[in-house]
């Protein structure tokens, strides 16, 4: 039986060193040098990388039963608890079965009224900051915090908590430095770090607690996912869901969903501003498509090459660069094999770039993702929202709303990245971009 190509590193630290100056690229170049399958010398671990279709099918599809969520995922229950996210096994499946029809297509529909006006109210406020300097990032995670908190909780958090985004990132950041840490120190050592990160973590919990205890005793319903997890009942148990139970969805949902949407968002201001000849294809759809009038729900699925724009913009610069499994027992997987309880990664960059499945992969074409070429391409080579059963259960909603956001602002606004800076992604627990992409907010 076959071995993958194996990169030993440096005594100890093996190749940490290099992960740590470039975790996307680097994770990224490796598999495709190696294709189909490397492994990496880590400290007291192997780390197998890859970048094929095939064996990233059977890794989350065919024989997604032979491996677990991983360390990465055990990490962010420091903060996020037993959620949807980072649970496994039968608890898992419970809250995904509870959750989904949260996500089903009429709500989602039901959804695109309020992604609209939320977008027109980013108009007004653009509209007094004309000609200013702006950090894309933070615009958007502003409106994409807003669409989670109104569409799922009912409520508008950061209107009542404007620091709650700061936190929220404040916490993941942690997270996502702990991961790379090679020395990290138990999390109940009242370290400086440690101490912020309670510190930190209790004002977020005492927000989120609120939220809940409000609603229960408002004695209203608004029928959104907080009343649905409010009312669930197990059917082992016959008891609701704990409150902390709840606290770790409501967080899991805010975290999943509110960063990844809008770093696809900020990258496709910057791409609309690189790519002139295509971002004029958009604009001449929205023209025909919406006219002079204002947005509505229905024109949004007729935006066909603008979302092509969209998914070309998360191949070239995915919201999620990889996506981390654990190896749970020695196994076969596209021929070699592996041992067992070792890490595993599916670079969603490298795939992104995978000359097998791309031509010119460094080359940004909207017509990547025409119905002709979709058709040709194997169905694991683009996987932005992961795939099987753990794939996202917010893509739809996600995709939604980038597209009213766009809708309502990318003809009337041309943002220009600030003469001299050229952005570089950061890997963090969604990619993340430096400096947020300051811009200046120049109009048509
Ligand atoms: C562009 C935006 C988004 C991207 C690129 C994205 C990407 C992903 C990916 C790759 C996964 C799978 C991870 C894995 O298999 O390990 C995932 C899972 C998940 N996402 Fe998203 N996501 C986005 C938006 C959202 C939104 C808007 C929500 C909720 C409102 C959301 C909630 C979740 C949840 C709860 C999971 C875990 C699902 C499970 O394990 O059952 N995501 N996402």
């Amino acid at each position: 039986m076959n071995r993958p190509t194996h990169i030993p590193g440096k005594p100890f630290i093996g190749k940490t060193k290099d992960i740590l100056a470039d975790p996307i690229l680097f994770s990224a170049k490796l598999a495709l040098e190696n294709l189909p399958l490397v492994s990496v010398k880590l400290p007291g671990r192997t780390l197998y990388v890859t970048a094929d279709a095939d064996i990233v099918a059977e890794i989350l599809v065919k024989e997604a039963d032979k491996f677990s969520r991983g360390a990465n995922y055990k990490r962010l229950a420091l903060v996020g608890g037993n959620g949807l996210i980072t649970s496994e096994g039968e608890f898992w499946k419970r809250q995904r079965r509870l959750a989904q029809p949260g996500f089903h297509k009429e709500r989602i529909n039901g959804f695109l009224k309020t992604f609209i006006q939320l977008a027109e109210d980013m108009d007004a406020r653009w509209d007094k900051m004309k000609g200013q300097n702006i950090v894309m990032s933070d615009e958007m995670s502003r409106f994409t915090l807003k669409a989670v908190g109104i569409t799922l909780f009912s409520n508008d958090i950061e209107a009542e908590h404007p620091d709650f985004p700061q936190y929220i990132r404040a916490l993941l950041r942690f997270i996502n430095l702990r991961h790379y840490q090679m020395i990290r120190f138990p999390i109940h050592w009242p370290t400086p770090s440690n101490k912020r990160f309670r510190k930190q973590l209790d004002y977020l919990n005492s927000i989120i607690y609120n939220q809940i205890d409000r609603r229960e005793s408002s004695g209203k319903e608004y029928h959104d996912l907080l009343d649905m997890f409010l009312s669930q009942i197990d059917e082992e148990t016959g008891e609701q869901m704990s409150r902390e139970h709840i606290r770790n969805e409501f967080f899991t949902m805010v975290a999943a969903g509110y960063e990844t949407s809008s770093v696809a968002l900020t990258w496709t201001w910057y791409m609309l501003n690189q790519e002139p000849k295509y971002a004029a294809k958009v604009y001449e759809e929205m023209d025909r498509v919406i006219g002079s009038g204002p947005v509505l729900p229905e024109h949004l699925p007729q935006l066909v090459y603008t979302k092509m724009f969209v998914q070309e913009t998360m191949r070239v610069y995915p919201p999620v660069f990889a996506i981390p499994r654990s190896i749970k027992d020695d196994m076969e997987l596209g021929g070699f094999q592996l041992k067992g309880k070792q890490p595993i990664l599916i670079t969603l960059y490298g795939l992104n770039r995978n000359p097998a499945y791309w031509n010119n992969p460094e080359e940004f074409n909207p017509e990547n993702f025409s119905e002709e070429a979709k058709q040709k391409r194997h169905k694991h080579a683009y996987l932005p929202f992961g795939s099987g059963q753990r794939m996202c259960i917010g893509s739809e909603f996600a995709m939604y709303e980038i597209m009213a956001l766009l809708a309502v602002l990318a003809r009337k606004y041309r943002p220009k990245p600030r003469p001299g800076y050229v952005p570089k992604m950061l890997a963090s627990i969604a990619t993340n971009v430096t400096e947020g992409m300051p811009m200046i907010l120049e109009t048509e």
